[in-house]
């Protein structure tokens, strides 16, 4: 049965802008700036939208505050990318109860009942973490086994779990590829070059190195160049993200490819929003399209790339 004081605030939303509140994650990345900045725009052009954002700037606890005080302020719709993917059953059974809907954005959690959340809108990660692979396997860059190290993004979070399941099923279908190190990161270019620095001081150089986003490959190909290699020759570099960075980095030699996730979200964002505070049913799932970039044609790509 409808709730007649939820019906009674979608009617006024017809007529009065609808007040957003975005909880975004932090700044960790080139990814999650051209993120943000997709989210403001977006809002920024649409007269019919309130924006009220807020950065949990990598904590939980944070994050949890920042959408308890979207309920308490009333916003009509919740938007937030959850930094890790569990922990968040209670804050939003408060928003369910609120009848606040929750879009889930780039990130998804996992709850207990999937009802406390309306809508997801982000990438397929476990895709993405299956393309990283398959390049590998077509590119095996050694007739032995292929020595990976794999560096993780946050702990406990979507894409690093996801991405990773998503290599490894791949490589467990094929023979002669081995990660000798997998070492957890949080998505910056600093833990990149740390967890690869100290891979390489402990003797290892691998063949290929697997990182979950292209900031921490970036970090990875300072530590490689730091060690008197060469990467992207000596040592193979592959990414998720492809970001405008990662496409010079392509373009001199020292980024192999970049697995894209597309962080301009923020169109999708407000029509969403729009949609659920005016009570309109919306797709449970929005998943963004997305290929891959290589050096191969990084020269042709650079140019049309947005972020
Ligand atoms: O959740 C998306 C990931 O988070 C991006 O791959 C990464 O760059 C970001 O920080």
């Amino acid at each position: 049965a409808s709730d007649p004081g939820q019906m009674t605030s979608r009617m006024d939303v017809n007529t009065r802008k609808t007040k957003l509140g975005v909880a975004v994650v932090g700044s960790e990345s080139s990814w999650r700036a051209a993120n943000t900045e997709s989210i403001k725009n977006a809002a920024g052009q649409d007269l019919n939208i309130d924006l009220i954002m807020q950065n949990a700037e990598g904590s939980q606890d944070k994050q949890i505050e920042i959408i308890r005080n979207f309920i308490k302020q009333k916003v009509d719709v919740i938007a937030f990318t959850p930094i890790v993917e569990t922990g968040w059953d209670n804050v939003l059974a408060e928003a369910k109860a609120a009848g606040i809907p929750v879009i889930l954005t780039d990130r998804k959690v996992k709850v207990e009942d999937d009802s406390l959340w309306t809508t997801f809108i982000g990438s397929d990660f476990v895709e993405e973490g299956r393309r990283a692979a398959r390049w590998v396997v077509e590119h095996k860059p050694v007739a032995g086994e292929t020595k990976i190290v794999e560096l993780q993004g946050t702990a406990g979070s979507a894409p690093a779990i996801e991405r990773r399941q998503g290599f490894d099923e791949v490589l467990s279908q094929n023979a002669g590829f081995r990660v000798i190190a997998s070492e957890i990161g949080d998505f910056t270019t600093e833990s990149g070059q740390q967890l690869m620095s100290k891979v390489l001081q402990q003797g290892t150089v691998p063949q290929v190195v697997f990182a979950h986003n292209d900031d921490m490959a970036l970090g990875a190909i300072k530590a490689i160049e730091q060690a008197g290699l060469k990467p992207g020759k000596d040592v193979v570099v592959i990414s998720v993200d492809a970001t405008k960075l990662a496409f010079q980095a392509m373009l001199a030699g020292k980024l192999n490819m970049s697995v894209e996730c597309n962080p301009l979200l923020g169109p999708q964002i407000i029509k969403a929003a729009k949609e659920l505070a005016t009570g309109k049913e919306i797709p449970v799932n929005i998943i963004t399209a997305e290929s891959i970039f290589s050096q191969e044609t990084a020269k042709r790509d650079v140019s049309t790339r947005k972020y």
